[in-house]
């Protein structure tokens, strides 16, 4: 099922998120739809605030590519390691449509999770994968990417957020 993603500004994506205790039914249930809804939307990357569920829970797949699928889903997600070196990619989100803009973070993260099926998982992402990973986490902590720019290109891009809200409520989408 596809899920509605909220729009920033929203209090939901400002939340430090819940940890999950136990992988029930509806968690699963859960991230299966967060990825339907990332494939739709299309993104790489959907954190579980982003429809509104303030628990640390992401899923992603940075191939890009239908033909070579790697959808992942990571409960609990931690980094637990980044590199020194840095990369800089024009990000985006699935909650700011249509505003991209440089962020920088280490090229290297590794990430501890539990993945759906209750497994402990560990690997070193690197590139795309590190910057979505990383991306994905910081919402979690309700952070966006936006809150790496300046003040006033924040504020600009909230602005423009706000307008398309009040855009998608007059026309009852
Ligand atoms: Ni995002």
């Amino acid at each position: 099922m596809i899920r509605p993603i909220l729009i920033h500004p929203d209090p939901r994506l400002k939340k430090q998120c819940d940890p999950i205790r136990e992988i029930t039914a509806d968690l699963r249930r859960l991230a299966s739809d967060m990825l339907e809804t990332m494939y739709d939307a299309p993104g790489i990357g959907l954190a579980a605030p982003q429809v509104g569920i303030t628990k640390r829970l992401i899923v992603m797949d940075c191939m890009k590519s239908p033909d070579a699928p790697r959808p992942l889903i990571l409960f609990n997600p931690q980094v637990t390691w980044t590199s020194d070196t840095l990369s800089t990619y024009e990000e985006g989100c699935l909650s700011i449509p249509e505003q991209y803009a440089d962020v920088q973070r280490p090229d290297r993260a590794t990430v501890t999770w539990t993945d759906e099926t209750g497994t402990a998982q560990e690997e070193t992402f690197e590139g795309l994968w590190a910057t979505c990973v990383q991306h994905e986490i910081d919402h979690l902590n309700g952070k966006l990417f936006i809150d790496y720019l300046g003040l006033m290109r924040r504020q600009m891009i909230t602005r423009k957020m706000e307008k398309l809200k009040r855009e998608i409520a007059r026309e009852g989408r």
